[in-house]
């Protein structure tokens, strides 16, 4: 018999009672808790039995789901994918076998991964009539535009994975989406350059495919260095899934009202576009040449603390990470390791994102808010390292996230208790007035 390890069987005996002073009534609402995590205050019944909402704006202390796939303490700095350590999967694993337990819930045996290999490598492929859709962009659209347009089209090219209640047709649409983000993400940049598409190869792993895929010519043979191929691996693995983000809640929150896997992802990727979330890679390396050299950083640290300038020190500061975030603790080897790998020596803007981090932590300002370097502070400089154009950078964290999103999506989908999101709010608008003519205006 498998457990049952749902909210009202964990919820034990214990309760939070909230009295309401104006009236003197109390309610007592169930103490619930996960396998790990703070204990949570189990509310759906609070307006019934009270008639109040909560205001909570960005869900700063509200659990939206319950899941199984991803665990964060941000106090620790600890990041885990079904139980298993970041640290543990990166240095180990492939990204594709991060998929596979990202989507199974367990680690992959060889066959299991061969077998998993197998369908993914085959779902590469575009359908070819996509190659219009690309057409119809500017050729110098961003990227990330280019992707929340044919990641949507897929479900006007694929409509035998689509029906969200068969088992099959999610599975299908799951594989269908990890398999050609690759493919999707470099043809916008081909589209850009006006190079041709380059059709992906079976005979190689999915991010020396995805290399060559943005970096080969029909003209001529293209060897995808090893060092440059294990990095991109690993980069994968650090963006993979990250619990319950802007772009995640977006995907299960568009995936709620029963939206189509290809819908929910293109509203996924739009999340992440902005520099807040997926975009900071982006803004980090911008941010670093905005700021040019050295001389610069204490003007710009000063800005980062002004509350009237809208400035923010990008790659830094995290809703969850309060002590360090592992993912940055691992790009920032990697980082190194890839900038030795490619003997690149004098590389200013990492001399100078190396300063600039130094004298942050140092910072009061920082210290008081635990503003410590993100993942993405480290990842534009690996990205541009290899060669990566910047306004590709969100687009590589987009094809990492894409079996997070998906692995998401189907949990909520196959979740008894799962409901169209429909957040509540605190309306402040005018009070009710009387109609006033259109003559009687002005
Ligand atoms: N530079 C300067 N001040 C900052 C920064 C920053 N990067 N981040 C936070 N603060 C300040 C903020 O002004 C606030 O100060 P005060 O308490 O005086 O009002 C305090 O720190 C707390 O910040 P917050 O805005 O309440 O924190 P949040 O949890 O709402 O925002 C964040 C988190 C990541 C959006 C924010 O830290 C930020 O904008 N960072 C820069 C963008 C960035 O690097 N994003 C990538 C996140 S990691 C990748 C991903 O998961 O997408």
């Amino acid at each position: 018999m498998s457990q049952d390890t749902s909210a009202a069987a964990r919820a034990a005996n214990a309760s939070v009672s909230l009295v309401d002073n104006t009236s003197g009534n109390e309610a007592s609402f169930p103490l619930i808790g996960g396998t790990d995590g703070p204990k949570v205050i189990d509310i759906r019944k609070l307006y019934a039995e009270t008639g109040y909402f909560t205001y909570d704006p960005g869900f700063v202390s509200t659990a939206s789901c319950e899941s199984k796939i991803t665990f964060i303490d941000g106090d620790e700095g600890i990041l885990m994918h079904r139980g298993y350590m970041i640290e543990d999967l990166a240095e180990n694993c492939d990204f594709l076998e991060v998929c596979y337990l990202l989507l199974y819930g367990e680690l992959p045996s060889p066959d299991q991964k061969t077998k998993f290999v197998n369908g993914i490598t085959y779902h590469t492929m575009l359908h070819e009539q996509l190659h219009n859709f690309y057409r119809g962009f500017r050729r110098d659209a961003h990227p990330m535009a280019i992707m929340c347009g044919v990641v949507g089209a897929l479900s006007a090219f694929y409509h035998d994975s689509t029906d969200i209640a068969d088992p099959h047709q999610r599975m299908v649409a799951s594989y269908r989406l990890v398999a050609k983000m690759p493919t999707i993400a470099a043809w916008a940049y081909k589209y850009s350059l006006g190079q041709p598409f380059m059709y992906p190869r079976n005979d190689l792993t999915y991010s020396e495919d995805f290399i060559r895929m943005m970096f080969a010519t029909p003209c001529e043979e293209y060897e995808v260095s090893p060092v440059i191929s294990k990095a991109m691996d690993r980069i994968l693995i650090l963006h993979a899934d990250h619990e319950q983000n802007a772009s995640t809640s977006t995907v299960r929150l568009a995936g709620s009202s029963g939206a189509n896997p290809f819908a929910c992802i293109a509203a996924g990727i739009a999340s992440l576009w902005g520099p807040a979330h997926g975009g900071a890679n982006e803004a980090v390396l911008n941010m670093l040449r905005e700021v040019r050299s050295k001389d610069h950083i204490t003007e710009y640290l000063a800005r980062a603390k002004d509350k009237d300038d809208p400035f923010r020190l990008m790659g830094f500061g995290h809703r969850v990470y309060k002590n360090h975030d592992p993912r940055a603790t691992i790009m920032r080897k990697t980082c190194h390791e890839v900038l030795d790998e490619l003997d690149i020596r004098d590389e200013p803007l990492l001399d100078l994102a190396m300063e600039l981090e130094r004298i942050a932590l140092e910072d009061d300002y920082f210290v008081e808010r635990k503003l410590y370097p993100n993942v993405d502070f480290y990842s534009g400089i690996i990205f541009q390292a290899l060669g990566i154009p910047t306004t590709m950078f969100t687009v590589l964290f987009a094809v990492a996230r894409t079996v997070g999103w998906v692995a998401q999506w189907n949990e909520m989908v196959e979740d008894p208790s799962q409901k169209i999101g429909r957040p509540r709010q605190i309306y402040t608008g005018q009070a009710r007035r009387p109609f006033v003519p259109i003559a009687q205006r002005g």
